[in-house]
């Protein structure tokens, strides 16, 4: 077919789809090929209701699938036939063993790299796009190197910043794109080759080059800051409620500094999603691994803060309705980590739901696109939860509505039918701070938002 180079992608997730799709979009003369295990994720990504929930995506996979872009379950095939092989199989927290709770656990990882070693039979550039501890390309590199076909393995790092919800966005126009390898004649060659990929569309001084762990740790940092962020204004948040003063004006003061910046302040219910805890964890288990232990404790907060915020808001539930919730409706607007997506993953949702329901409150979930995981998440839960895909219905008949994740469909809803629908007096937590507090104050609501006075009608 005469494709300039045949890259490949070994797990078609959240990271490794969108992101092979607008390589294929945008590089027309290489071939692209993602390959998993899971063969429904496959079939769905060849269908046209793709596995995951992304603005644009859609159009990205149509233009390029069939043409240059293939999904397959054909993983051995996919190594013998490529020059560049992505990684991008799933890295979550170890379950077991040394390092529970914290640790990344590498099994797919390592497994991969050992399917790699089995199956090329020639030299390749093996890429981490998965996140990883620092220094796991050193230990991959070891593996597949120890081998006595006579090939070498590049083991470059290429960390994924996109942010789930405006991936398309993110990789069409990344902030940066970051490619460390070793400083080797050779590591230098592989990284060139993986610069000229992305050269095809991300302006040259927007990639950056640096030393393999580098590159790593900048991945973890990167989320580790950000996330900071996040629990530095849900701390001021809390702080706000017991002195009056409005935790958006807060914000929207501090981020004027340009030396502090208006992004990531926005006080909430808490982070979730795949990364910032994850990462974080992974730090803080590197950061005690070499002696490091203040440093551990430094970004551990990260996290605590964003579990307390989290048990706050029950807390504030609770509290603010009398002290009972059980037998009471509350209807959970939003069940994805954060708006324009279906992944649930760490949602404070989840924690959420499960507190109110072992406060025997009849919970209801509402999500427009996350439903589905929803109910995954909340199986154990039985009858205690309830899903309705209608926010309406949700609502009606309820004490409580707390709103869980900034979709726009919310701040639209028409909140004087939704009040009249509902049992009195009618009560709304608003954990992300997105409606117009004053009018539901005035429609009848007692409002409670994140990090501002309540409005009480008692
Ligand atoms: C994050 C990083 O942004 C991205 O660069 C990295 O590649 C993966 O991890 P993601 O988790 O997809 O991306 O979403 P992000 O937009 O960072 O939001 C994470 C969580 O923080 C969400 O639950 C969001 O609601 C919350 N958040 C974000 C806030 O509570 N307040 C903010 O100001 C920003
Ligand atoms: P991310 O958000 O990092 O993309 P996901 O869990 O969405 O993580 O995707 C990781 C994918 O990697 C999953 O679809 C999983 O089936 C796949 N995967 C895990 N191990 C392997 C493997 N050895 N070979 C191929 N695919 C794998």
């Amino acid at each position: 077919m005469g494709f300039a180079k045949d890259i490949l992608c070994i797990g078609a997730g959240y990271v490794g789809g969108p992101t092979m799709a607008m390589i294929a979009a945008r590089c027309p003369h290489y071939k692209v090929t993602v390959v998993d295990i899971n063969h429904a994720r496959i079939a769905a990504w060849q269908s046209d209701q793709l596995p995951i929930y992304e603005p644009g995506l859609d159009e990205v996979v149509r233009q390029a699938r069939g043409r240059n872009l293939f999904f397959s379950t054909q993983v051995e095939q996919g190594i013998r036939d490529a020059d560049i092989i992505f990684v991008s199989v799933n890295t979550p927290t170890k379950t077991f063993g040394q390092g529970a709770g914290r640790a990344a656990d590498l099994q797919y990882w390592e497994k991969t790299a050992r399917q790699i070693l089995e199956h090329a039979d020639r030299n390749k550039i093996v890429v981490e796009k998965s996140t990883l501890p620092v220094r796991t390309a050193e230990a991959m590199e070891r593996i597949l190197n120890a081998n006595t076909k006579n090939i070498r393995f590049e083991v470059l790092s290429n960390p994924e910043f996109l942010a789930e919800g405006s991936a398309i966005t993110d990789l069409e126009a990344p902030d940066r794109v970051l490619i460390g390898s070793k400083e080797t004649p050779e590591g230098i060659t592989a990284r060139r080759a993986i610069v000229d990929i992305y050269a095809n569309w991300v302006p040259r001084e927007n990639i950056i080059e640096s030393n393999v762990w580098s590159s790593e740790l900048s991945k973890l940092a990167a989320n580790a800051f950000l996330a900071q962020r996040i629990s530095s204004i849900n701390a001021i948040s809390a702080l706000c409620e017991k002195t009056e003063a409005d935790v958006d004006e807060v914000a929207y003061a501090i981020g004027k500094d340009s030396r502090i910046g208006p992004k990531f302040l926005k006080a909430s219910v808490g982070f979730g999603g795949s990364c910032f805890k994850k990462d974080i964890l992974n730090l803080v288990y590197i950061c005690h691994s070499y002696g490091l232990g203040e440093v551990a404790a430094y970004w551990e907060s990260v996290v605590k803060i964003n579990e307390w915020q989290e048990s706050r808001f029950v807390r504030t539930i609770l509290e603010s309705m009398f002290n009972t919730v059980a037998g009471k409706r509350i209807a959970l607007l939003g069940f994805a980590f954060k708006a324009n997506t279906g992944d649930t993953r760490e949602s404070p949702a989840i924690y959420i739901a499960r507190g109110l329901a072992e406060e025997r409150a009849e919970v209801v979930v509402t999500d427009p696109q996350a439903l589905a995981n929803a109910r995954d998440d909340l199986t154990d839960m039985g009858d205690r939860v309830h899903f309705e895909s209608d926010p309406y219905t949700a609502a009606e008949g309820a004490h409580a509505l707390a709103i869980l994740t900034e979709w726009d469909v919310y701040r639209q809803l028409d909140y004087a039918r939704i009040f009249a629908s509902m049992e009195q007096p009618a009560f709304l937590f608003d954990g992300r701070n997105i409606l117009d507090h004053q009018r539901l104050f005035e429609l009848g609501f007692n409002v409670f938002p994140i990090g501002k006075a309540a409005l009480k009608h008692f």
